[in-house]
Order: C-alpha cells, then sequence, then structure tokens
C-alpha cells in the first residue's frame, strides 16, 4: 500500500500513523442514488466515536463499507496504525481476520445454548458450531470467556440459555462474542435500540469501559445516550459529514438542527400535530424510541 504524502490526514494530527481508521474521498451509489459522497474521516487509535445521522443517511452502508460487505465506487478505507490495509482491497472475512468486528442492530446469538457456550463458539471463529461442541476449552479460553462475561456483566447467567436472556442482555452477550475475538475495531450500528432506560444507560458504561482497549464505532438514533457517551460525535447527512465535535457543539449547531428538526420545528411554530417520522427519526432534546427498533 502506497501512503499518500500530501493526504489531508497529514494536517490533521501531528502523527497520522496513530489513525486506526482513515477514510478518503469514499463515494458509493446505489442504482445511481449517491449514498456516501466524498466522505473523509479520521479515528484515533483506541477512540470511541459516536455517528449520528438522520434516517438514510449512509449511516450503516458505511459500516458495509468498512467491513467490506460493500464495494465503494471510489475512494480508500485504510486500516491500522501505519495505514497498511486498504479495506477496499479485502475481502469480508479478511478484514474480519485483521480485527474488524461487527455488531448488527438485531442481536443474533445462540438462543438454545447458554451465555457461557455462546461465548465458547465465538472465541472459535469460524470453525463453526460442530467443532465447538466437541472442543475442550483451554485454561486461556476460560480466562478470556470470563474476562467477557466480567466486563458484559453477565457472570451470573453464564449457565442459562441465551434464549433467556432481555433483549438488552442478548446485545450485551452478542457483544461479548464480538469482544471474545479481541477485535482492534468494533462497530456497533444502534446498540439501545429497543432498550429499557435502565439497559441504555448500562450499555453506555460498557461501551466506556472498552474505550482505550479497542477502537469503537458506535451508531446511534437515542441523543441521550450520546450525551451519556459524551465523547466525539460525527453527524451524517446524505452521505457527507455535516459537523464533528462535541456532543453540545453538534446539538446547538443550527445546521444540525435544520436537518434533525427543520420540518418539525417549522410545524411546531404552526401549531400543528406532527407524526413522528417528520423528525426525521430523531429528537435532539429527549429521549425517544428509535424508529428503526427491531419488532
Ligand atoms: N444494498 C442497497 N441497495 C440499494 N440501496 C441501498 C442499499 N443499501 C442502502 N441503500 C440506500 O442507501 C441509503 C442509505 O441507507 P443506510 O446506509 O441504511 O442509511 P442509515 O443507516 O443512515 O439509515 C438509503 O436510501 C437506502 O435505501
Ligand atoms: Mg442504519
Amino acid at each position: 500500500m502506497e501512503l499518500k504524502l500530501d493526504s489531508p490526514a497529514e494536517t490533521k494530527s501531528e502523527n497520522p500513523l496513530e489513525f486506526i481508521l482513515t477514510i478518503e474521498d469514499l463515494n458509493k451509489a446505489f442504482d445511481g442514488f449517491q449514498v456516501i459522497r466524498d466522505l473523509n474521516f479520521y479515528m484515533d487509535l483506541g477512540e470511541l466515536r459516536v455517528i449520528i445521522g438522520p434516517n438514510g443517511a449512509g449511516k450503516s452502508t458505511l459500516l458495509d463499507l468498512i467491513t467490506g460487505r460493500t464495494k465503494p465506487d471510489k475512494g480508500t478505507i485504510e486500516f491500522g496504525r501505519g495505514r497498511e490495509h486498504d479495506l477496499t482491497k479485502l475481502r469480508e472475512y479478511e478484514i474480519n481476520r485483521l480485527g474488524v468486528g461487527r455488531k448488527f442492530q438485531t442481536p443474533t446469538v445462540y438462543s438454545g445454548h447458554t451465555v457461557y457456550d455462546n461465548l465458547l463458539l465465538s472465541l472459535q471463529g469460524p470453525r463453526g458450531v460442530f467443532y465447538s461442541l466437541f472442543y475442550k476449552e483451554s485454561q486461556e479460553d476460560k480466562d478470556r470467556i470470563h474476562e467477557v462475561l466480567e466486563t458484559i456483566r453477565l457472570e451470573d447467567r453464564k449457565y442459562e440459555l441465551a434464549g433467556s436472556l432481555s433483549h438488552g442482555q442478548k446485545q450485551w452477550l452478542e457483544i461479548g462474542m464480538l469482544l471474545a475475538q479481541n477485535p482492534k475495531l468494533l462497530l456497533v450500528d444502534e446498540p439501545a435500540a429497543g432498550m429499557t432506560d435502565e439497559e441504555t444507560e448500562r450499555t453506555g458504561e460498557l461501551l466506556l469501559s472498552l474505550e482505550g482497549k479497542h477502537s469503537i464505532v458506535v451508531i446511534e438514533h437515542d441523543m441521550e445516550f450520546v450525551r451519556q457517551i459524551a465523547r466525539k460525535v460525527t453527524v451524517l447527512h446524505q452521505g457527507s459529514i455535516l459537523r464533528e465535535g462535541k456532543v453540545d457543539e453538534v446539538q446547538s449547531d443550527p445546521k444540525v438542527i435544520e436537518v434533525y428538526l427543520g420540518r418539525k420545528h417549522a410545524r411546531d411554530a404552526e401549531g400543528e400535530e406532527k407524526p413522528a417520522e417528520e423528525t426525521q427519526g430523531i429528537d435532539l432534546t429527549k429521549k425517544e424510541a428509535s424508529p428503526t427498533k427491531p419488532a
């Protein structure tokens, strides 16, 4: 991979080699519709970054591009401190092997297996359930599983079936399954969707506890949750970055308010009742159910 010395990254940081993720000039269209447009995105090693944006802004597509599920039309996605891997040139499983883990919105755990076995299965990686069921875990495996159980606070549920967990606990277990593989970069799509307030808060604590040990991208709709995490926020709008900064700065930015609340405010002024979707799926002021909450 070539190192482009005149790239914008060099001007963004004293030490560009410290970026874990360097995305430049990224473009992706589906059927002529530009979903990701001239996107530049830089993430520090060990950073916990929150990406917000209205429905259809391109957030999930960005994760698809990073994980190799979708290939871009143009641009680079460089991974690693020395920007040594251009992910756009690699296949999904190769990217995963480099240490990029993704958590989808809906939890996918093995319901018929215990919490412990779910973690053991994910530790075994792609070798599969059949292999893993006859695999005797080493002391190292046990220690790792124990460590993850502690992190996701499911120690006391370890011998229970994953299917018996609450929605929130399943989400944590799935995060734990990714952690078992010790990812360098963890991508989490709307982890708080469908959670109770208490679970949401616990999820925030969990993600904060991972900061520094892993680099983490969290996509989120729930502003209460974004405020709790209170790390650098990137606002994505029509496939480009609209604003980047601290939660307070972002929330009070007129451009951001317009994108999220423009039509809502206009209607409020007219004293009209407005359906929730008029806010384009986000409320910057209070906690609301996510519009993409799984059924
Ligand atoms: N595989 C695909 N084929 C066609 N259009 C897609 C595909 N994936 C996403 N899109 C479109 O791209 C836009 C952005 O979608 P998405 O990335 O899911 O947004 P977000 O996650 O921010 O809500 C939407 O208009 C969506 O319909
Ligand atoms: Mg999405």
